[in-house]
């Protein structure tokens, strides 16, 4: 099952029982493991919290039609903002010739994504990092990607909105931005995903 509809199950409340309950990819114990503070540390860490959203991959076609939307080419750079297993810079660097960041604040997910970048042959465009995403400068993305929750894309949006240069691409999975409309919205396999460009006037209303 999906986030969105564990979110609407459950409200905004996500409970270990419910990711079991949902035959989510995720199990248990991984949930339990993503839950707890991190305890290894790396020269890249920055951060030693408790994630703010479960881990929960995009199915395959939904990350392409993800990249699709962004119209993703090989000048891009794509940043996904928890990037789990990796799939979504991994697949951008081999269909489309882009280089991408990968951040997750889970050193078991970074190095999930690690070893699958290695068996990937892309794996001198990419680079994963263990990082809170709200601690991650974003000035050199082209391209972002999310799968968050509804909360967190709302914090990160002034940080989005400040820090990313005019016409970057957003693409989100499942969550909208509240009152920053999206300028495309496609329904894939079940899934919603939403298009953003960042203008150059950013609205007062959507700076905080
Ligand atoms: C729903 S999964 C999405 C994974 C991947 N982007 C995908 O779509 O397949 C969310 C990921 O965000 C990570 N995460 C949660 N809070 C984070 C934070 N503050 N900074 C960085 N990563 C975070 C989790 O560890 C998890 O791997």
């Amino acid at each position: 099952m999906k986030l969105q509809r564990i979110l609407l199950l459950l409200g905004t409340s996500i409970t270990i029982a419910s990711l079991g309950i949902s035959g989510c990819t995720t199990n248990t114990r991984d949930f339990e493991a993503d839950a707890q503070t991190p305890t290894v540390t790396s020269p890249t860490t920055t951060a030693q919290r408790r994630p703010d959203v479960p881990y929960v991959p995009t199915p395959q076609p939904v990350v392409d039609a993800m990249l699709q939307l962004a119209q993703v080419n090989s000048n891009d750079v794509i940043y996904d903002l928890g990037s789990g297993d990796g799939r979504i810079p991994i697949t951008a660097a081999q269909r489309y010739g882009a280089r991408g960041v990968g951040i997750d604040i889970n050193p078991e997910r970074v190095q999930e994504a690690n070893a699958n970048l290695q068996k990937s042959g892309v794996g001198n465009r990419i680079e994963f990092r263990q990082q809170d995403l709200f601690q991650t400068d974003l000035s050199n993305a082209s391209v972002v990607t999310l799968y968050l929750l509804p909360d967190v894309n709302l914090k990160l949006r002034p940080k989005l909105l400040q820090e990313l240069r005019p016409g970057t691409r957003i693409v989100s999975h499942a969550f909208d931005m509240g009152e920053w409309k999206p300028q495309q919205v496609q329904q894939v396999n079940g899934s919603t995903i939403y298009l953003w460009v960042v203008p150059e006037n950013v609205p007062q209303n959507l700076r905080q």
